[in-house]
């Protein structure tokens, strides 16, 4: 299994959509198969489509707000020693995160494809929030489907759906957490397919959900190609691009456009999450060699037990409490070409209060796993290495989180 050289990572599957023959793929029931590949032949055609892409990037740079930031975090710098870190602040995107991207073009697909409604899965509900404002500025209805746990702990955001016109349906199943409302959201398309479109909110789902995803938050990484240039005069020798793993795509998008650089030149670090430091449970497959499985219509390596029945997750942080991971970094993993390694919960709230004691940032729980690793790594690395941290949320999402965790102190570090 080898990476192609100047075809974009998304393309390389071979005909039953699997990547390194063996990851993705379309596992679904009959009833999908057709609307599936509409959709393949709609994507197909708007994305060699001029206008189409005119279109798109008319949206990400004067609704979303791109390009988002691309700073030098000097202070941190200073007081940690060692390699430059950076941060691309991608949570200056409209909403406050990179799942905007795929909200987006899937409205602007199922807008093309005369849908009337859009659903959507959501765990930190970035995802969700950012469909309920695609969809209520391209006059859809919407509704998303959001585990009961995670209601309760990312209200922020739940208020935003419901602002924005959106339907909020809580899962009640399994450990009523991100995987349950994928499950929930995939069974309500089946029966519904005729006329409403399906936003899977990451790099999973059957083959084309990936691609989408994928496609859109690739984005990120032109972005970040062109300022890296401009602020160094090339690519530096030694970048390290650190980013949080849940479903895996804002680390797909951070990293798309730097595939075919050698790895020695450019590393991809993918942190996924630990969980508590006491517990058993944790959400990181790629880190802890979870067995291939299937879950959600793909092939990927996912917490299961002996039996195969897929195993319940924990995470401070929802939007990487998820117990399978993109088929694209499944391959990415087999291949070597990207390190995955797991940050705990506790990590994640240091970091937090590191970066936020040092510097005007506030990342989201999830980036904030991805610069725990990248604080810890910097310290033994020279001043030559440029680390680049992928600062994909806002943390006004997990005010609730931060302030019982922290309790007074977290008025220190906000
Ligand atoms: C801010 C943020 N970062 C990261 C993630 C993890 O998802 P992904 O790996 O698809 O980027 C989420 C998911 O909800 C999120 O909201």
């Amino acid at each position: 299994m080898k990476l192609k050289k100047k075809i974009a990572l998304i393309d390389q599957h071979n005909n039953l959509g699997m990547w390194g023959n063996k990851f993705g793929g379309n596992f679904v029931p009959e009833t999908l198969k057709k609307p599936i590949e509409e959709l393949e032949i709609l994507f197909n055609k708007m994305r060699n489509n001029k206008k189409f892409i005119q279109e798109r990037d008319n949206y990400f740079e004067n609704w979303i707000g791109s390009p988002t930031r691309f700073i030098y975090l000097r202070n941190l710098t200073n007081h940690i020693g060692g390699a430059q870190i950076w941060a691309k602040v991608v949570s200056d995107a409209n909403g406050g995160a990179h799942k905007i991207y795929n909200a987006t073009v899937h409205c602007l697909l199922a807008k093309k494809a005369g849908k009337k409604f859009i659903i959507g899965d959501t765990g930190a509900g970035y995802a969700g929030k950012m469909l309920s404002m695609a969809a209520k500025k391209f006059g859809l209805k919407c509704k998303i489907f959001m585990g009961a746990k995670d209601i309760k702990r990312q209200q922020p955001n739940v208020k935003a759906m419901k602002r924005n016109g959106a339907e909020v349906v809580p899962v009640y199943t399994g450990s009523q957490t991100l995987v349950d409302a994928v499950s929930e959201c995939m069974r309500f398309w089946v029966a519904n397919c005729d006329t409403t479109a399906m936003c899977v909110g990451s790099t999973v789902g059957p083959n084309i959900f990936v691609k989408i995803c994928g496609w859109s938050t690739s984005q990120i990484s032109r972005e970040l190609k062109h300022q890296i240039n401009e602020e160094f005069g090339s690519i530096p020798k030694k970048l390290k691009l650190y980013n949080c793993v849940g479903g895996g795509s804002s680390s797909y998008g951070f990293w798309s456009e730097f595939m075919d650089y050698n790895k020695k030149q450019v590393e991809f670090i993918g942190v996924e999450a630990g969980g508590p430091k006491a517990g058993k449970k944790h959400a990181a497959p790629l880190t802890y060699g979870s067995k291939l499985g299937i879950l959600h219509g793909a092939a990927q390596y996912v917490n299961q037990n002996i039996e195969g029945q897929i195993e319940e997750t924990d995470s401070i942080s929802a939007g990487l409490d998820y117990p399978g991971v993109s088929p694209l970094h499944c391959f990415l993993k087999d291949i070597k070409r990207a390190r995955y390694t797991a940050a705990s919960d506790e990590d994640a709230l240091n970091a937090y209060k590191l970066v936020t004691k040092f510097e005007n940032l506030k990342p989201s729980l999830e980036p904030s796993h991805a610069f725990s690793v990248a604080i810890k790594d910097a310290k033994e690395l020279s001043k030559n290495t440029i680390i680049v941290v992928n600062s994909c949320g806002d943390a006004h999402k997990d005010k609730n989180i931060l302030i019982s965790k922290l309790g007074k102190k977290y008025d220190k570090f906000n």
